[in-house]
């Protein structure tokens, strides 16, 4: 049997339950468990983190083709800076690598791509490739990729906070002005709709300081799946689900009026 043939007829029978009108602009995600599936396996971890490279290819692919427009990945966050300096070299010159030989092909396909987070501490090289892939893409429509490294939800509110701090005590602006709005104008992911949909991998059920301003109300997925196991099969799923889910913002569905009783009233 045509192993191809059986993925895409798996995937097809998927599409179909999926609702093109309701599909998510913008699906965030924490790509976690590349070094466990790599152990797993025998291998070193760095096997897991190639593997992931492929699959973050796939995704993009898929969701594309679905109808969203921006994915926002976790490739390094402010606290993958502990780990083993040969780990976190390897990730550095990985980005650098995987970004230059697949520029041309992002742009070909009309995305854009964007870095979120502090590149300050990363080697000139890698910065030097971020920008120029940055400025390559910056006029492209048809999606957006944003890859958040040396990023931290709270280092990113921290420094809206300091930012306004500033804004308020040169005139600029009143404090009684600070509002969502101008907060989020603030912010690195300004000017982007927040995920509706945030999806993490390998089991684990935290946000670890990711978006913690932008994913206030999306809807999370929590996928069993090893990151370089994830796939778009995996990916239909976690949208399929995703329509599933009744999203009330903090409200509740309409109801008449005189439907609500105070349950502290005896009659
Ligand atoms: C989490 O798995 C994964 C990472 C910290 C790195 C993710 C990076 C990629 C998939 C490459 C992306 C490349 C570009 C250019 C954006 P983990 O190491 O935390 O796994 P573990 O939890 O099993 O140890």
């Amino acid at each position: 049997m045509n192993l191809e043939k059986v993925i895409n007829d798996k995937n097809t029978n998927l599409l179909k339950r999926i609702d093109k009108q309701k599909v998510p602009e913008h699906v965030a995600i924490i790509m976690d468990g590349n070094g466990r599936w790599a152990t797993k396996k025998g291998l070193p971890r760095s096997f897991g983190h190639n593997k992931g490279v492929n699959v973050l290819k796939e995704i993009l692919k898929a969701s594309k083709k679905l109808g969203c427009k921006v994915l926002t990945v976790y490739a390094f966050s402010t606290e993958n800076w502990t780990r083993p300096t040969k780990e976190v070299d390897f990730l550095i010159n990985l980005f650098n690598e995987v970004l230059r030989n697949e520029i041309k092909e992002i742009h070909q396909e009309s995305i854009r791509i964007k870095f979120i987070g502090d590149l300050t501490p990363f080697p000139e090289n890698l910065k030097n490739t971020i920008y120029s892939s940055e400025s390559l893409t910056k006029n492209n429509k048809n999606f957006l990729l944003n890859v958040c490294v040396n990023y931290g939800g709270r280092q990113e509110i921290v420094k809206v906070a300091k930012e306004l701090a500033l804004k308020s005590s040169s005139g600029e602006i009143k404090p009684s002005e600070v509002n969502e709005e101008l907060f989020n104008s603030e912010l690195l992911t300004r000017g982007i709709k927040d995920p509706e949909l945030l999806i993490r991998t390998s089991g684990e059920k935290r946000i670890s300081n990711f978006l913690l301003w932008q994913l206030a109300y999306s809807e999370i997925y929590i996928s069993e799946v090893l990151w370089p196991d994830f796939n778009e099969h995996e990916f239909l799923k976690a949208v399929i689900d995703y329509q599933s889910r009744n999203r009330r913002f903090g409200g509740i569905e309409s109801l008449p009026n005189e439907s609500f009783k105070d349950s502290r009233c005896s009659s």
